[in-house]
């Protein structure tokens, strides 16, 4: 008989789970029990700490809702989801535009529009035309591309934040044209604070954190033979693109307003120009870090 100790309890667990029948579920629960365990014996970690964890856990959990998700919430703020997303950007087949955070507010849903309508339905605020192209490696322009967009509110709140979330603001999907143009009206983007009143705020305020995310706007690109690409574009100049709260913003994903731009299709108004890069598909799964907070409670958007 094994004497369970502080150190013969890892190889004891994961003994019992050496049987596990899908082995790619083996090697992630085994990984998992070896950095947990390891994580316990270096903090020297106590029952009334370990009860807080999961008393923390709990209400993470009950903080979501069909409109809100605070498990992505907590790992965007600790950094996982930006790893989980350079890990997958890693292991494309091509050079291609770089992933940014999904993050907890997308919606699977928003209408289809043609290019050069505006996503502003409700809203005020600054208008500005975004466009470019959607490019494969090689630079040619892909066809007939579907790009979702969503985008917070001049006061920096996302549609699912406000009293009746099941109308949709500042969110829409474009097909390219036939060279991979698009081009559509939205607001000029705004920086906003990260939802802090659940249990993640409560934890970014223990940290000492601000809590900001740079102005941006979300994208998820995708079409028949290319991989998913999720990202969003961060607008130079503002003050916490050095220190976002999530960790989304990489330099080549860093855009400039343009005040006068005659090569705009909408040369009126102020613009953002960026070119995406696709790569092509391989049979991996979904290269997304987030999905609708519905998606994931399982439940109609009815219900909280
Ligand atoms: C967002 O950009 O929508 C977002 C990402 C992570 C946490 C909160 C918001
Ligand atoms: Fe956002």
């Amino acid at each position: 008989m094994r004497t369970i100790d502080e150190f013969t309890i890892t190889d004891a667990a994961l003994e019992q789970m050496s049987l596990t029948g899908d082995p790619r579920l083996k090697v992630v629960m085994a990984s998992l029990v070896r950095h947990l365990h390891d994580f316990a014996r270096e903090v020297d970690l106590t029952p009334a700490e370990w009860l807080a964890g999961i008393g923390f856990l709990t209400a993470v959990g009950q903080k979501c809702t069909p409109h809100r998700q605070e498990f992505i919430l907590l790992s965007d703020t600790l950094g996982l989801s930006s790893l989980v997303n350079a890990l997958h950007d890693k292991r494309a087949s091509e050079a291609a535009t770089k992933s940014s955070l999904q993050g907890p507010f997308y919606r699977q849903d928003a209408p289809l529009m043609n290019l050069g309508d505006s996503i502003i339905s409700k809203s005020e605020g600054t208008e500005i035309v975004f466009y470019g192209r959607v490019l494969d490696s090689t630079g040619k322009g892909i066809r007939n591309a579907l790009i979702q967009i969503w985008e917070p509110d001049e006061t920096g709140n996302y549609d699912l934040q406000k009293h009746d979330p099941s109308e949709m603001d500042l969110r829409g999907c474009f097909r390219t044209d036939a060279e991979g143009r698009y081009y559509f009206r939205g607001l000029c983007p705004t920086g906003y604070m990260i939802p802090m009143d659940g249990p993640v705020g409560e934890l970014i305020r223990a940290q000492r954190r601000h809590g900001y995310r740079p102005a941006h706007i979300h994208f998820v690109i995708g079409a028949p033979g290319y991989r998913e690409l999720v990202t969003a574009l961060y607008v130079a100049g503002d003050d916490h693109i050095e220190s976002d709260t999530v960790f989304g913003v990489s330099e080549s994903l860093i855009v400039t307003l343009n005040k006068k731009d005659p090569s705009s299709p909408l040369p009126n108004l102020p613009s953002i120009h960026y070119n995406f890069h696709l790569a092509a598909a391989t049979n991996q799964m979904s290269g997304r870090v987030g999905a609708d907070p519905a998606q994931i409670t399982g439940a109609s958007r009815g219900g909280m």
